[in-house]
């Protein structure tokens, strides 16, 4: 534990229930590592005492804070500057206090493109991906494969109405297509088929008995296939996927990416990324690694 004196800067989550964050461990370790004069901490903030909770930490000369549910979106409206990302996506996961004001950016693009790139997988720029789900987590995928270069992004959701309106709002941010498909079509099969990249951002995959969103016949092993969910470490889309001879990439490593990214934003120093993926893995799985 940071050894807390009259100089030591606050950083920190905001959510609804926040008990369940494991950033504090993940950046506190990286805090630690460094030696540095801050310390993170979770903040429980209601739905109705957002704005009160952001004037706060303006008057608390707090540096930053993550966002997690719920008010990931509806922050954005209490936001002085909010970055172009942030924009697209449509909410915020990092903000920022300098000088009684407060902006706010979204580090989960940028998270999932760098997870990728470290484990040296090409982004499949001028090919085409599948992302299961249409949901906040998805919104960030999209955009970060849109401002990469991808010919096509065909987007499968259970309520299809949310995909469709993904269309509707990200067709214009890139030259990009971007495609709404029913979850149970076959228009889903076939782009799966001829997919570089498959990305499920749905929460389908947390429990061992959750069945495929997809049908594994048509997945082929020269596809990535990018798992959101990180508990378990190994989905049964993950499982399908590397007993196809898929490159697989799970959950942990945007989750990493993304805080580390806030971090740097936040006290201008690099974190060390094993320090902040060993307390995470510990944090998560409960285990001594
Ligand atoms: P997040 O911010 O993590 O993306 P979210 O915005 O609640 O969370 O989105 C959850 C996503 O998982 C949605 O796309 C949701 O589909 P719906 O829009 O139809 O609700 C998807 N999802 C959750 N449970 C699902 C299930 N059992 N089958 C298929 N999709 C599911």
């Amino acid at each position: 534990m940071t050894k807390i004196n009259g100089q030591t800067r606050i950083v920190g989550v905001i959510g609804d229930p926040v008990q369940h964050s494991r950033s504090p461990q993940m950046h506190n370790a990286a805090i630690l590592e460094r030696k540095l004069d801050y310390v993170y901490v979770p903040f429980h903030v209601r739905s109705g005492e957002l704005q009160e909770a952001i004037e706060g930490f303006k008057a608390l000369n707090v540096l930053g804070v993550n966002v997690t549910i719920p008010h990931k979106q509806t922050v954005m409206s209490i936001l002085d500057d909010v970055s172009h990302e942030a924009t697209l996506i449509g909410a915020a996961n990092t903000l920022i206090f300098c000088d009684g004001r407060v902006s706010g950016d979204n580090t989960d693009a940028q998270g999932f493109l760098r997870a990728m790139t470290e484990e040296g997988i090409d982004i499949p720029v001028g090919g085409s991906a599948v992302v299961l789900g249409a949901g906040g987590a998805a919104r960030a995928v999209v955009v970060a494969l849109a401002l990469s270069g991808l010919d096509l992004i065909t987007i499968a959701n259970r309520t299809e109405w949310k995909a469709i309106q993904f269309e509707k709002d990200l067709a214009t941010i890139s030259e990009t297509e971007i495609s709404a498909v029913d979850l149970a079509s076959n228009q889903l099969n076939l782009a799966i088929r001829s997919a570089d990249l498959l990305v499920n951002t749905t929460s389908v995959g947390m429990q061992e008995t959750d069945q495929l969103l997809i049908d594994p016949d048509f997945l082929n092993p020269g596809t990535i296939v990018y798992e959101i969910v990180y508990t378990p470490p190994e989905t049964p889309l993950l499982r399908v996927a590397r007993e196809k001879g898929c490159q697989t990439i799970g959950g942990i490593g945007m989750l990493v990416h993304q805080g580390a990214i806030a971090f740097e934003k936040w006290i201008g120093i690099v974190p060390n990324v094993e320090t902040m993926r060993i307390a995470l893995k510990q944090a998560l799985y409960q285990k001594k690694l």
